[in-house]
This record gives C-alpha cells, structure tokens and sequence, in this order.
C-alpha cells in the first residue's frame, strides 16, 4: 500500500478559481483574417461567462465544418458534442468529423468539409504545422478558419484562435507545487519529475514552460531536484499526448533512479492523460511517498483518482465555455459584426499574430471539485464513482 500525504493536497493554495472567459482587456485589432481577405475588426468587452446555449436562428442556410483530432481523449469527444448541439440550436449545419490522431486522415476531412460547402471550419488540429494545404484551400475559397483549443501554425489563413490561457495553465500547476511544498520556506531538498505534451501541440510548450518559470528558481538553487536530470521539453514531452507512452517512460525513469528507494516528491504532468499513465506507472513501480501529481482537463478516471487521493489537482477547461465562445465568433464572422477577442500580442503562428480569445482556467482538486463539476452540471455524482 502506498503512503499518501493528504496533508500536501490540503494545503491552502493561492491560486485564482474564476470561472468562464475573460473579455475585458479592451485590446483592438484590425488584423482578423478571413480567408484571405481582411476584415476590419475591433475588440469588444463581453461579460458573456459563455455557456448558455444560442437559440436564434442567426445560422439559417449556413454550414459549419468542425474538425476533432481523436476520440481518443475524453475532451475531444465534449468538444465537439458541444459544439455540434451549439452550432445546431443556433440553426446551423454541422459537418463534425473526429480524425483518430491520424494527420491525413484530418487534412482530407478538412479539404472535403471546404469542398462540401462550409461556410467557416473550426479546426483542433492534431499537428499545427501540417495542414497548410487544407489551411491554402480554405484561403483560395475565402473561408473564414478559427483555430479551436490549438493554434494552427505557418499560415496566414488563420482568422481567429479561441482557445485557454495556455501559459496559465502552467502556471496553475507550478504555483500548486510552489504552494503546496512551501518552496520559499521548507529547506528541501524534493525530488520532481516532468511529464509534457505533444510536441506536434502548440500548446504544449505555453503549458510546460507555465509550469517550469514558476519552478525553475528552485530547481537553480537545487531545493527542487530532478533526479533523472531530464528537465527539457524535448526530453520530457510525450507523443500524442498518449497515456501509455506517459506510463513507459515513467516506468522507465521509477526503474532507473527510483528503484533503490529514492522518493519522488512531484510528478508535474501537464494534462491528465499523461498523469494517468504516470499514476498506472507508479502504482505497480513504486513503494515511496506518493508524489504530488498534477493535470489538466478534469477527465472523468483523473477526477475520479483526485477523489481517491492519487492525483493531486487538475486545471479544469470548461468545454461548454469554449464552445459557446466559438459559436458566438462563428455568427459575429458570418454576420461581419464585430469579432470577441481578448488577446492580440501572444498567438504569432510563425506567420501571423492570430487575433485571439482566452478563457479561464480553473483550478481544481479533491476541496472544489464537487461545485466546479457537479454543481455546473459538467458531470453527475454517477459518472464520478
Ligand atoms: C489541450 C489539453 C489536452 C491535450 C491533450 C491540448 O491541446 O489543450 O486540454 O489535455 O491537448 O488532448
């Protein structure tokens, strides 16, 4: 059985625990582009917490292609359920097409959605930097792109990104550790892993280094050590975001430098498929003091394993939020009405700034979690046990 320090998840946390998206920085941009032709765009101030569901018929005659990278993952599949059920009670038709992780697979289902007739395509792109020529086609037919979740990288046909503030995702989980271990005052020393994302995921990198800038003071002043010394995202990044490539090389670093009875204090993952993978591998791999283990997403397995005290904490990204979000730019670029976006300096895609919008995200552990999922109807008591 392992040990578990309930007394670390207890610990008081200054983290910020506002709900919805954030619209009110009042920056302006003129640089939304839709398909190749620009529009004229001015950022407005909502106030809109973004999950009441459209019931207009501001969608009549136009089609909308939603491109999901995998079903593989439990958001993905909320994602577009959400934005299908949004887009449709607005009075739109739906092209929804999930691409099983597979690349090409979501190129073509992007050149058919514009070959289909869609008006907009909404892409969660499993690769950012490889659908440039889907990203070309939709520009040559002056169709409007956003970017859902993952910006879309090295093109200029990028109208609009709606996404989460990635970087403060990482952030989130670094202060919950810097929190919960009392960097500035425990003498230390404590033992830490990383476990990143995709690589091919513009986010990844904006949710790692969110992570590593609040913790990077204490790993130089070596309060905090990274025993297996891998501490770059390149080393510590992990292909699809997939749980069992998470639960290798985690079993790979327990065998190597934990076996001898070394405890590993934290395990940073940066979402919870990677956590999961990290909790399997310490479950049949390690005897030590449970770690502090931290994620992304509040899938269903990891809130459950919050619950039970095996996950520390979670971010949670309300997918109802982004969706309604995404339905509301989709009318306002249809409309030619002003676009939301509250974030034009920090999405430079290799090629273009893409003018943005950024919702909140919520920190979440075992304390907050039954009012953040179960009081906002995100899950029931059922799906939790
Ligand atoms: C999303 C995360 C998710 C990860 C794996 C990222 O792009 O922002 O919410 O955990 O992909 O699906």
């Amino acid at each position: 059985m392992k040990r578990f320090t309930k007394t670390l998840l207890g610990a008081t946390l200054a983290v910020s625990m506002l709900a919805g998206c954030t619209g009110d920085t009042g920056a302006t941009t003129t640089g939304g582009s839709t398909g190749g032709s620009t529009t004229s765009t001015t950022t407005s101030t909502t106030t809109d917490s973004g999950s009441s569901t459209t019931t207009s018929n501001e969608g009549a005659g136009k089609k909308v292609g939603v491109s999901m990278p995998t079903k593989d993952l439990q958001r993905w599949n909320q994602d577009g359920a959400n934005m299908e059920s949004e887009l449709k009670a607005a009075g739109y038709e739906v092209d929804l097409q999930y691409a099983a992780n597979d690349v090409q697979q979501q190129l073509s289902q992007i050149e058919n959605m514009i070959a289909g007739g869609c008006d907009v395509v909404v892409i969660a792109a499993i690769e950012g930097s490889s659908l440039g020529e889907a990203l070309d086609m939709a520009k040559a037919s002056n169709i409007p792109v956003i970017a859902y979740d993952r910006l879309l990288m090295n093109s200029d046909a990028v109208s609009y990104y709606a996404t989460f503030d990635n970087y403060k995702v990482g952030t989130v989980q670094g202060t919950y550790v810097k929190d919960t271990l009392d960097l500035d005052n425990a003498a230390g020393p404590f033992n830490i892993e990383f476990t990143a994302g995709d690589p091919g995921d513009n986010n990844a990198g904006y949710f790692f280094n969110g992570a590593y800038d609040v913790l990077k003071p204490y790993i130089d002043q070596g309060k905090l050590n990274v025993v297996s010394g891998q501490k770059s995202f390149d080393e510590v990044a992990t292909p699809t975001w997939a749980t069992d490539k998470a639960q290798s090389r985690a079993e790979n670093i327990l065998s190597s430098y934990y076996a001898d009875g070394t405890n590993v204090d934290v395990w940073l993952c940066s979402n919870d498929s990677t956590a999961l993978g990290v909790e399997n591998a310490l479950a049949a791999n390690y005897n030590g003091t449970y770690p502090i283990i931290t994620g992304q997403d509040c899938d269903i397995e990891n809130t459950k394993n919050m619950i039970a005290g095996k996950q520390s904490m979670s971010v949670f990204k309300d997918t109802r939020t982004l969706a309604s979000q995404v339905v509301k730019m989709t009318g306002q670029i249809l409309s030619g009405t002003t676009v939301d976006v509250n974030d034009t300096s920090t999405y430079n895609n290799g090629v273009i700034t893409v003018p943005s919008f950024l919702c909140e995200p919520v920190f979440a552990d075992a304390d907050n979690y039954k009012a953040i999922l179960i009081d906002s109807g995100y899950y029931t008591e059922d799906q939790l046990k």
